[in-house]
């Protein structure tokens, strides 16, 4: 889910390569690494940590190949080390390859290999890629062994047929040193076109000071580059033609995949970011499972409480957690502040299990939070969008949100797949505690199942809330109101709009309005109300017209059919359970954010005062 170079011509590929990978550092990344062919031997220089590390390793000023790949890693599988840095090779280290995305058949995959006589050296998802490619050019189906030409490729589509995930994938090979194959599914990659020389990217800006033309390749299509050519192929290997792009950018907005903000990006990755979280957590009539957790049902039966700890929107996920839990899973969850957690006394032992959200893994509240539990006596489990962060190294168990890296201040993607991630988890421990009927868990998958597509369609359909800001973005004060978990998606809309436009704001539940912040409300003030679920449709319109008594303005975001009502603004989303309904209804939420701080004008993605990780109390 991080970056992918490469460079194949007559110059020498290091200091393209390299320039590349430091171009796509704003992505962050844990390790780095590069493979050049220096006279038909593949050498490979890889380590954890910065690309700029990658010039103290003995060797790389001797590199003169002028065909190599690169690749900036944002670990899924296995933590950041020397061993699962990319490239990977094959066992006869006869291929290269870097990969962007997640293989999520690789244990199966690795048991097939295995079986054949292959070693892994890495607990990378990865690792299975090369040596597949190996397998199939050794022993692939007649065709491809004796048709030397394709054979290459005849060997990385077979290999690529295999694979179940996501991937950008880029190969280079000793045995064919005059070119290289690329393909991709939901993960992107391009093709910069130069003069006797040609470029691979996961991103435009990473070689857009090398050429302007480019390919923008599809999902699963292949592309054999050599110096001079470029041909396609589709994923039956039928050659087509493709049309190439002139891209006009500046490189500022190039950085940013051509959002002006990251955070916009981030807020437009979130259909990718819940589908990989999702990944092959569960399939419809078949079990949830975690890939690392092995929890028993003689444990998380004597469990009888659980405290889910986490600070700022990494707490509002936990909201949802919460009653996802409670609700399929029968154990009384408490949601608590990382930094009120800590200091006072909670009541733990043995049979209370603590879960932890944080998705840079590093805020300093949350790890010791973390280590009372633990030293309490009750196991931990943490929720982390990083692999092998502080906090996973602690907890007991963890599993990982796969959003990719999240650069914004002001967290989106994080929070939608942490909310989708809680839901898997609550319906593991209902499938394995029994304490939830299995249709509605196979019906709520379905729903989760559906996400994606539905986020999808939220985002196609903004323009009402991009005009919504443009009226209201000169307010001090605004409310958000809701019940249930249409209130947990409250406060963390309300908690975007501080962040980043730095207007007053306040989440209430709708119920509350009358003990009290009712008597805020005044002409002009606005009031957005969040109504998904059907129980609860009727209450919080009557909160809602209450505020319109006293003058309020409203925006109402809904995915029911409302009665006529005289709201202001109502930006309708898809239907879903109301157990997962934050996942669309906070999106309208983020982008009002968005928009009313660009209407200011301030900075959205490095708001004043805030850091994107609190590493001290
Ligand atoms: C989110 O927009 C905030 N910047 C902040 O509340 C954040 O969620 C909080 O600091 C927790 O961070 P973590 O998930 O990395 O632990
Ligand atoms: N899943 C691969 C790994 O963990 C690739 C991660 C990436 O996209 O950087 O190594």
């Amino acid at each position: 889910m991080c970056g992918i170079v490469g460079y194949i011509g007559s110059g020498k590929a290091t200091p393209i390569l390299m320039d590349g990978l430091l171009s796509l550092e704003y992505r962050g990344y844990d390790s780095a690494g590069i493979a050049t062919l220096e006279k038909n031997k593949i050498v490979v220089m890889k380590d954890k940590g910065r690309v700029k590390n990658l010039y103290e390793l003995e060797g790389m000023n001797d590199l003169a190949g002028t065909v190599g790949i690169a690749h900036t890693r944002w670990a899924t599988h296995g933590k950041p080390s020397k061993e699962n840095s990319h490239p990977h090779m094959d066992n006869s280290n006869s291929f290269a390859v870097v990969h962007n995305g997640i293989i999520e058949n690789y244990a199966d995959l690795k048991d097939f290999l295995t079986s054949k006589g292959y070693t892994f050296y890495s607990q990378t998802d990865t690792e299975v890629i090369p040596n597949l490619i190996h397998y199939y050019y050794t022993n692939g189906p007649v065709s491809i062994l004796e048709d030397g030409k394709q054979k290459f490729l005849g060997a990385v589509k077979s290999a690529i047929y295999d694979l179940k995930g996501s991937y950008a994938i880029e190969v280079i090979s000793s045995l064919c040193p005059e070119e290289m194959i690329v393909v991709r599914k939901d993960s992107p990659l391009v093709i910069g076109k130069g003069m006797s020389e040609n470029f691979v990217a996961s991103d435009i800006p990473a070689i857009l000071k090398y050429t302007k033309d480019f390919y923008l390749l599809d999902d699963n299509e292949f592309a054999v580059i050599t110096k001079d050519t470029i041909h396609f192929y589709d994923n039956s290997l039928i050659e087509h033609n493709k049309s190439l792009k002139n891209i006009d950018w500046d490189a500022n907005a190039a950085g940013k995949d051509g959002y002006e903000d990251f955070m916009l990006k981030e807020i437009y990755e979130q259909p990718t970011a819940v589908r990989e979280t999702i990944g092959s957590r569960f399939h419809l009539g078949e079990k949830c499972s975690f890939d690392d957790v092995a929890i028993s049902k003689e444990y998380l039966s004597k469990v009888n409480k659980i405290y889910i700890v986490a600070c700022g929107t990494a707490m509002h996920a936990g909201l949802s957690g919460k009653t996802l839990i409670e609700k399929l899973c029968k154990i009384p969850t408490v949601v608590d502040i990382a930094s009120e957690f800590r200091y006072r006394d909670p009541l733990i032992d043995e049979n209370t299990l603590c879960i932890y959200i944080s998705q840079s893994g590093e805020t300093a509240d949350t790890i010791a939070a973390l280590k009372l539990a633990k030293s309490k006596g009750a196991k931990t489990l943490a929720i982390s969008n990083v692999i092998g962060s502080s906090i996973t190294r602690e907890a007991d168990y963890s599993i990982y949100t796969h959003a990719g890296p999240e650069i914004a201040v002001a967290s989106t993607k994080a929070y939608t797949s942490q909310v989708v991630l809680l839901a898997i988890l609550a319906m593991y421990f209902a499938e394995i505690l029994g304490s939830y009927p299995q249709e509605e868990i196979e019906k709520l998958k379905s729903d989760i199942i559906d996400l994606p597509t539905k986020i999808e369609q939220v985002l196609d359909n903004t323009e009402e809330i991009k005009n919504f800001a443009k009226k209201i973005y000169t307010e001090k004060d605004m409310f958000f109101l809701g019940r249930g978990t249409d209130y947990n998606a409250s406060l963390e809309g309300s908690l975007k709009l501080k962040e980043i436009s730095y207007i007053h704001s306040e989440a209430y539940a709708a119920g509350e309005l009358k003990h009290g912040p009712i008597a805020l409300i005044e002409n002009g003030v606005t009031v957005v109300g969040i109504i998904t679920n059907p129980d609860l449709v009727e209450k919080t319109i009557s909160n809602m017209q209450e505020v319109i008594t006293r003058g309020a303005k409203t925006l109402i975001i809904t995915n029911q059919i409302l009665p006529n009502a005289n709201f202001d603004y109502v930006v309708n989303i898809p239907d879903t359970n109301p157990l997962v309904s934050p996942i669309l209804s906070v999106i309208p939420m983020q982008l009002l954010s968005y928009y009313i701080s660009k209407f200011k004008g301030l900075d959205v993605d490095k708001p004043r005062n805030l850091a994107k990780s609190v590493t001290v109390e």
